[in-house]
C-alpha cells in the first residue's frame, strides 16, 4: 500500500533526465500529479491530463516555456538591456491572438508540400554525411560527433536559406541558450551564457535585414515576403525574433530525436534488421521512437487562473511540467507502453510534437528529414551497430533529452 502522504515530488531531480521511466510509471499510478518543490512545479503524468492543458490554451497558457528555471540576476538582466536583446514572444511563448496571428504565416512557409521541395537537397546532405562516416572505417566511432550533431543543423539552414559555413557557430549559440532556459547554471555561468545571447541576436537581425534586402529561394525571404512591408501583418522584430526561435528549436531537438531512435533500435537491433529489409516501414517506426522516448520529454504552461487537474488544486500563476514521455507511455492509451511495436495502431495520438494551437510548425521537416537519415543509413550501413560497454550519457536539464555520444561500429 502506497503511503497517502509521501510526496513523489520529494525523489524526483527534474534535471536528471539519465532514467526518468521508473518514477514517471509510478507516479501515474500513486500520484499523477505532484509537486516539485525542487523547480517550483506541478509535474503531470497521465495523457488524458497533459492533453487536457495542452487543448485548454486560456487557462494554462504557454508564456512560461522559454523561461529561466532559475530566474535572471538583476546583472544578466541589465547585459541583456545594454545588449540591446529585443527578441519578443512570437510562436512558442506567445499567447492568442498575437500567437494566432504569427502562427498564420509561418504556417503557411512549413507545409508538407513545401517540406517535400527541399527532399532532394535534404537526400543530398544525409548522403554525403553517411558517405563521409563510410570513409572514416569500421573502428568504433561517436556517430552524434560524426553525423547526427550538425545534420539537422545543415538541413534548417538550407531550408532557411542560412550560409553552411556558420552551423558550428550558430549550434554553439542556440546550445548554450538552451542550458541557459532549461538547465540550472551557477551565477557566473547564468552571466556568461547571458552575453552569448546578444551576439546570437545581432546575428539573426542581420540576417534578416540582409535577406529584405537580397530576398532568396528560402522561408526567412518567403516571410518577410508575406510581411509585404506590413507591420500589421508582420514587424521585422517580429520576423528576427521567429528566426532565433527557429534557429534554436529546429536542430538540437531533431539531433536528439534521431540519437534517441538509433540507441533503442540498434540496442534491439531486430528492429533495426526489420527496417533494413522493409525500409517503407521507417514513418511508422519513427513514429513509435517518438512515443517511446521522446526528445522534447517535458513542456511547460502557465496556469492563468486556478483548477483542479486529477483531483489536485492547482493556484493561479502555478508553473506546470508537462511529462510527454510519461504520458506518451501511459497504459491507458498505449498498451505495453514499454514495448517498442511499430503496428500500434493509435501512433498518431503521441504526443512528442504537442497538441492544440502550438503544435511543433516544424514537425512536416523534422518527420521528413529524420526518414531521409534512416533510409539513407539502413541503406548504405546495415551492418550499423552499437560498441559494446558503453555508457549512455544525457545533459542535466528539464526538457531535452537524448544520448550525448553514440559509439558505433559496422
Ligand atoms: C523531432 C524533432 C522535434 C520535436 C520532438 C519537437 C517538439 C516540439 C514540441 C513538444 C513543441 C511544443 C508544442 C506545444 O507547446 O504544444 C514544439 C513547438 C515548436 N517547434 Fe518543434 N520539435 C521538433 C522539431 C522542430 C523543427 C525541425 C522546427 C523548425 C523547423 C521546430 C519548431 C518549433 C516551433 C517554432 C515551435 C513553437 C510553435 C508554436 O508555439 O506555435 N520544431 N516542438
Amino acid at each position: 500500500m502506497p503511503c497517502p502522504y509521501a510526496n513523489l515530488g520529494d525523489a524526483f531531480d527534474p534535471l536528471d533526465l539519465s532514467d526518468p521511466f521508473p518514477l514517471l510509471a509510478r507516479a501515474r499510478h500513486e500520484q499523477p500529479v505532484f509537486y516539485s518543490p525542487a523547480i517550483d512545479y506541478w509535474v503531470v503524468t497521465r495523457y488524458a491530463d497533459v492533453k487536457a492543458i495542452f487543448r485548454d490554451h486560456e487557462t494554462y497558457t504557454a508564456a512560461n516555456t522559454i523561461s529561466p528555471i532559475a530566474p535572471f540576476s538583476d546583472a544578466a538582466r541589465r547585459m541583456l538591456a545594454v545588449g540591446d536583446y529585443t527578441p519578443e514572444p512570437v510562436l512558442s511563448n506567445n499567447v492568442p491572438p498575437g500567437h494566432t496571428r504569427i502562427r498564420a504565416q509561418v504556417n503557411r512557409l512549413f507545409t508538407p508540400r513545401r517540406m517535400k521541395s527541399f527532399a532532394p537537397a535534404i537526400r543530398d546532405i544525409a548522403e554525403r554525411g553517411v558517405g563521409r562516416l563510410l570513409e572514416r572505417g569500421r573502428a568504433p566511432l561517436d556517430i552524434v560527433a560524426a553525423l547526427t550533431y550538425e545534420y539537422p543543423a545543415y538541413v534548417l539552414f538550407r531550408v532557411l536559406g542560412v550560409p553552411a559555413a556558420d552551423v558550428p557557430q550558430v549550434k554553439a549559440w542556440a546550445g548554450n541558450r538552451i542550458k541557459l532556459y532549461y538547465g540550472r547554471p551557477t551565477a557566473a555561468e547564468q552571466i556568461a551564457m547571458t552575453e552569448n545571447l546578444v551576439p546570437f541576436w545581432r546575428y539573426v537581425v542581420d540576417l534578416v535585414a540582409e535577406k529584405a534586402r537580397e530576398p532568396q529561394d528560402d522561408l526567412t525571404s518567403d516571410l518577410i515576403r508575406l510581411r509585404a512591408g506590413d507591420d500589421s501583418v508582420l514587424t521585422l522584430n517580429e520576423i528576427a525574433s521567429c528566426m532565433i526561435t527557429l534557429l534554436v528549436a529546429g536542430h538540437e531537438t531533431t539531433t536528439a530525436q534521431i540519437n534517441n531512435a538509433l540507441l533503442h533500435l540498434l540496442s534491439r537491433r531486430e528492429h533495426w534488421r526489420a527496417l533494413c529489409a522493409a525500409p517503407s516501414d521507417i514513418p511508422r517506426a519513427l513514429e513509435e521512437m517518438m512515443r517511446y522516448d521522446p526528445s522534447v520529454c517535458t513542456w511547460r504552461r502557465l496556469a492563468a487562473q486556478a483548477s483542479v487537474i486529477n483531483g489536485v488544486d492547482i493556484p493561479a500563476g502555478a508553473n506546470l511540467l508537462l511529462m510527454l514521455h510519461s504520458a506518451n507511455r501511459d497504459e491507458r492509451v498505449f498498451p505495453e507502453p514499454d514495448e517498442i511495436l511499430f503496428a500500434r495502431g493509435n501512433l498518431k495520438d503521441q504526443l512528442a510534437f504537442g497538441y492544440g494551437i502550438h503544435y511543433c510548425v516544424g514537425a512536416p521537416l523534422a518527420r521528413l528529414e529524420m526518414a531521409i537519415l534512416l533510409e539513407t543509413l539502413t541503406r548504405e550501413l546495415p551492418g550499423l551497430r552499437l560498441a559494446d560497454g558503453q555508457q549512455i550519457e544525457y545533459t542535466r536539464n528539464i526538457s531535452f533529452r537524448g544520448p550525448k555520444a553514440l559509439l558505433v561500429t559496422w
